[in-house]
């Protein structure tokens, strides 16, 4: 099963991935970011598809045929999402339906979204977390195959509070992309 990541950010998700063995065939960025470092410590493929247009007349289809080009020209099988700051048009899930998996700072339903840690903070929640779901069109939607919490201590920023999140991400993130993995090797379904 060969695995394609899709980050943008710091790639500490990413990292810890590739830390745990994953099968990660390629690599893919919307920008330039340390992400694209990670995989080069690794010695994993990367990719940047670089996406130009931040505004309201992004073209969010053609951006993403470039993606699935990408994944598909890696052969790719299954698209694990660690931080990607794109939210990709439908045609991702057409290529990979029921493949493509995300992790989300927040115990979802709660908290959707980009502000997740910071709308946590701000409603007062004690116990945040997050949440590991199969991606679908509609943004952090999708069932949900693992979720663990985090308490939210009196003194925590946005950064202390995802940090500890974080934390979590990257042990529970790995441990269930391997079990999905373990599902697909024996011929079950993700669900
Ligand atoms: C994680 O909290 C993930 O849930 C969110 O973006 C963060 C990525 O972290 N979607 P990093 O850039 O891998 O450190």
């Amino acid at each position: 099963m060969r695995i394609g990541v899709l980050a943008s950010g710091t790639g500490t998700i990413l990292s810890a991935l590739l830390e745990a063995d994953l099968p990660v065939a390629v690599v893919i960025v919307d920008r330039h970011c340390q992400a694209e470092k990670v995989a080069e410590a690794f010695g994993v493929g990367c990719e940047a598809v670089v996406r130009e247009d931040f505004s309201a007349s992004f073209d969010r289809v053609g951006y993403t045929d470039k993606v699935v080009d990408a994944l598909q020209r890696h052969g790719v099988e299954l698209v694990v999402m660690a931080g990607y700051g794109t939210v990709l048009d439908a045609a991702v899930h057409r290529a990979y339906p029921d493949r493509v998996l995300n992790t989300h700072p927040a115990l979802l339903p709660a908290f959707k979204g980009w502000h997740a840690v910071r709308e946590a903070l701000e409603m007062g929640v004690k116990v945040t977390g997050c949440t590991v779901h199969l991606a679908t069109e509609a943004v952090d939607e999708g069932r949900i195959l693992a979720q663990e919490a985090v308490r939210v201590l009196p003194e925590d920023t946005e950064e202390s509070l995802h940090e500890r999140i974080k934390d979590v991400e990257r042990r529970l993130y790995p441990e269930t992309v391997r079990a999905v993995l373990e599902r697909l090797d024996n011929g079950e379904e993700i669900l």
